[in-house]
C-alpha cells in the first residue's frame, strides 16, 4: 500500500427494543449520517490516534482489524476523527469499529460484503462491550432504518417508514457506559430469569407495534410505543434520573413519546412529535444539548 486508505461509517439511533435486543428480542434502530472517519497509513503499530486518551481496547481494534483483511498488525497505523460524542448512545464504538475495517480492506484491496461488514463488526465491537447484540455494527453498516434480531448472520429487515419521522435526540449531562449498564443487567438476570425474560418478552411485542406504527406513518402510535418502552427499560433497572429527567422535558414539551437511547443511565433520549424543531427548541431552552435525526432521509440517503 503506498497511499493512505480511507473508511467512514455512521452512527445509530435505536428507537426502540435496547438491551432486550442482546437476549434475542427485535430492536428497531436506524443509522444515521454522523459518524467516524478513519485513515490508515503504513507505520510502527498497531496504534490508533484518535481525539480520545489512548487506550489499549484501539491498540487491539487495529490489530484485530489488520489481521482480518491480512495486513501486518506491526506496521499499521489508524487515525480517526469522530463527530459522534462517546458514551451518549448514539453507537460511537460501533462506527469507529466499522470505519477502521473499512478503512484497512481498503488499503488491502479487500471487498466486503455487507454480511462481512455485520459478522466482524460485532466480533470488533465485543473489544469494547462483553456481549453485544450487534445491532449497533449493523446500523454502522447499512446506514438506513430497519428491524434487527441477533443471530449467526442476524436478521435484518428493511423498515421505510410511511412519512418522515423527526426524532429528537437529547443529551444528559454524563456519559456512562453501556458495558456496565449491559453487565448490571446480566447480574439481574441470573437471579429472577422468569422475571426478566418476561419483560424482554413485553419489550419484543412493543417494538412490532411500533414498527407497524413507523410503517403507517402513525406518529401518535410510534411514541405511544416509546412510552411503553422506556416504562419497561425502568423496569430493567437500566434507567437513570438524569434520563428520566430528559424524558418528562420531552413530554412537558409536546412529545408524542420519549424514551431514552441505547444503553441507558445518564446518556441520551429520544422523543417523537408532529413538529420536532419546536420540540427541539423547547428542550435547548431547558439547556438540553439536541439532535434532530429525519428517519425517512436517513434511509434515502443510505
Ligand atoms: O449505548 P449504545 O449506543 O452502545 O447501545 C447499546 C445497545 C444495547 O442494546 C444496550 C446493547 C447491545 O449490544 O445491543
Amino acid at each position: 500500500m503506498e497511499k493512505a486508505a480511507h473508511g467512514r461509517a455512521g452512527g445509530k439511533v435505536i428507537l426502540l427494543g435496547e438491551h432486550a435486543v442482546v437476549y434475542g428480542r427485535p430492536a428497531l434502530a436506524t443509522g444515521i449520517a454522523l459518524g467516524v472517519d478513519a485513515t490508515l497509513e503504513v507505520g510502527q503499530g498497531p496504534r490508533l490516534v484518535s481525539d480520545e486518551p489512548d487506550d489499549d481496547r484501539g491498540v487491539r481494534l487495529v490489530a484485530e482489524v489488520a489481521r482480518a483483511v491480512g495486513l501486518d498488525p506491526s506496521r499499521t497505523i489508524v487515525r480517526v476523527r469522530s463527530a459522534l460524542p462517546a458514551g451518549r448512545g448514539l453507537g460511537s464504538s460501533a462506527a469507529l469499529c466499522v470505519a477502521v475495517l473499512r478503512a484497512a480492506a481498503a488499503a488491502a484491496k479487500r471487498a466486503l460484503t455487507v454480511d462481512d461488514e455485520l459478522a466482524l463488526g460485532r466480533r470488533f465491537e465485543a473489544i469494547f462491550h462483553g456481549t453485544p447484540s450487534g445491532v449497533d455494527p449493523a446500523a454502522a453498516a447499512l446506514g438506513s432504518c430497519f428491524r434487527f434480531v441477533r443471530g449467526e448472520p442476524p436478521d435484518v429487515t428493511p423498515v421505510v417508514p410511511g412519512r418522515p419521522i423527526g426524532l429528537v435526540v437529547g443529551f444528559g449531562e454524563r456519559p456512562r457506559s453501556t458495558g456496565s449498564a449491559v453487565g448490571g443487567l446480566r447480574a439481574r438476570w441470573e437471579t429472577d430469569r422468569a422475571r426478566y425474560e418476561g419483560l424482554f418478552d413485553e419489550i419484543g411485542a412493543i417494538v412490532d407495534d411500533g414498527i407497524r406504527a413507523a410503517r403507517a406513518g402513525d406518529l401518535a402510535a410510534l411514541g405511544a410505543a416509546f412510552d411503553r418502552n422506556q416504562a419497561v427499560l425502568e423496569a430493567l433497572g437500566v434507567s437513570s434520573r438524569d434520563v428520566e429527567q430528559l424524558v418528562a422535558c420531552a413530554r412537558a414539551a409536546g412529545a408524542l413519546g420519549a424514551k431514552l437511547t441505547g444503553g441507558g443511565a445518564g446518556g441520551a433520549a429520544i422523543a417523537v412529535g408532529e413538529n420536532p424543531e419546536a420540540l427541539a427548541a423547547a428542550l435547548r431552552r431547558r439547556g438540553v444539548t439536541t439532535l434532530i435525526v429525519d428517519v425517512a432521509r436517513e434511509t434515502q440517503a443510505a
